[in-house]
């Protein structure tokens, strides 16, 4: 079975992995600097502090940005539900704009007429499926309001605002949160890292990800504390968000095939296009905007009630061929949870989105027969 997303490993991955094991520090040694580091210096920003997940790091930088009772986050209905989760989190509460059909990105004319409607403490833009959204109009309408930004950039690690800006260097918000999950541009089982460029959100993050503890002497409340060698103080409710040496070692590791990667799910997402530029009955989303993406999702919008086939009888006759589909994704606006919220804003294209979407298979593995053989079924299907 072709799974619509799959991490690649290779022999060095599984040397450095190994070379851990072996070694002195599981967790909480050198590794976690060094991955760090190496990411700062990848997407271009001062710092980066490596999580448990990208869930983790969203939950961190809802605490950075206050987002308290009261207060509303405002993001994108098609995203995972951990972006608006976020703000519920920290206590705060959660506005959702509407998108663009052709991006899926968070449509800017929605961002404005929400800003002028409610009071809103951040945004958290989802670059979705891989593509950056407009961020020098989000920064614009953000910064008048003085509104922090948070990018849940899950799907986004080694894309490009431009030629020269990569996602994460901060260049238009306070904070970029990735996710190393399998199916993304690099894996390490699960994680995510934040990056900043501002060193006070930095430390407090440092602080955060290891429950609020302290441990420089320089830094601690009670001063009478000074050269106690066995002392760290708690300064405020934090969590237990780190990762460990085993994932950052396979993280270094896969960072040096990261540019491989990414030629790779472009040259898949352009053959793609090609092949399905002449179908009347499904457009690609994002089609010719390819180059800065990281290219993590290939989205056909399929009109169902045209062909006359369900979305379900697709996937199925898919899958007797052999080929996993998926659904990205169901609005969160949806999901029962939300629902009970009772969120009133028509969000007209979401939901045409949503009864049109479906998520090919695009991965580094992918052979040049596999997507021949998905482009054949899919076209017989829906022809
Ligand atoms: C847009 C988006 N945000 C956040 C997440 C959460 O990532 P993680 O599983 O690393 O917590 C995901 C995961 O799929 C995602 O797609």
């Amino acid at each position: 079975m072709i799974p619509y997303g799959r991490h690649h490993i290779d022999k060095d991955d599984l040397l450095a992995v190994n070379k851990v094991l072996k070694s002195n520090f599981l967790t909480q040694g050198p590794l976690i600097k060094k991955f760090e580091g190496l990411i700062s210096k990848f997407v271009g920003s001062k710092y980066a502090v490596v999580v448990s997940s990208c869930t983790a790091g969203l939950h961190l930088a809802s605490i950075i940005s206050e987002n308290t009772k009261g207060k509303k986050l405002l993001t994108s209905p098609i995203s995972f539900v951990s972006t608006a989760n976020s703000s519920l989190f920290t206590g705060g509460d959660v506005a959702f704009a509407d998108i663009e059909e052709e991006t899926g990105n968070i449509s800017i004319e929605s961002v404005r007429t929400i800003l002028n409607k409610f009071k809103i403490n951040s945004i958290s833009p989802v670059h979705f499926g891989g593509l950056p959204c407009d961020m020098i109009s989000i920064r614009r309408l953000a910064k008048k309001k003085n509104i922090t930004i948070y990018e849940d950039a899950a799907h986004s690690f080694g894309a490009k605002y431009d030629k020269k800006n990569r996602v994460g260097s901060c260049k238009y918000s306070d904070m970029t949160v990735f996710s190393f999950h399998p199916v993304k541009s690099i894996a390490t089982g699960e994680g995510g890292c934040i990056t900043t460029n501002n060193k006070k959100i930095y430390d407090r993050l440092i602080k955060l990800r290891s429950h609020g503890i302290e441990k420089i002497e320089k830094n601690f409340f009670i001063k009478s504390q000074k050269n106690q060698p066995w002392y760290y103080e708690m300064q405020e409710l934090g969590y237990h968000y780190r990762s460990t040496d085993i994932q950052c070692a396979l993280g270094i590791s896969q960072l040096k095939k990261i540019n491989k990667f990414l030629v790779k799910r472009k040259k898949i997402a352009k053959f793609y296009d090609n092949k399905f530029s002449d179908l009347t009955n499904a457009t690609p989303l994002q089609i010719n905007k390819r180059e800065n993406s990281s290219n993590h999702l290939y989205i056909l919008l399929i009109d169902f009630k045209k062909i006359n086939i369900s979305r379900s009888d697709v996937m199925k006759k898919l899958r007797k061929a052999g080929i996993n589909t998926q659904v990205h994704y169901i609005p969160i606006t949806q999901h029962p949870f939300y629902k009970k919220k009772k969120l009133n804003n028509k969000l007209n294209n979401t939901e045409n989105f949503y009864n049109k979407a479906l998520s090919i298979p695009i991965f580094y593995d992918l052979k040049d027969k596999e997507q021949e053989h998905i482009v054949h079924h899919i076209k017989k299907i829906i022809k």
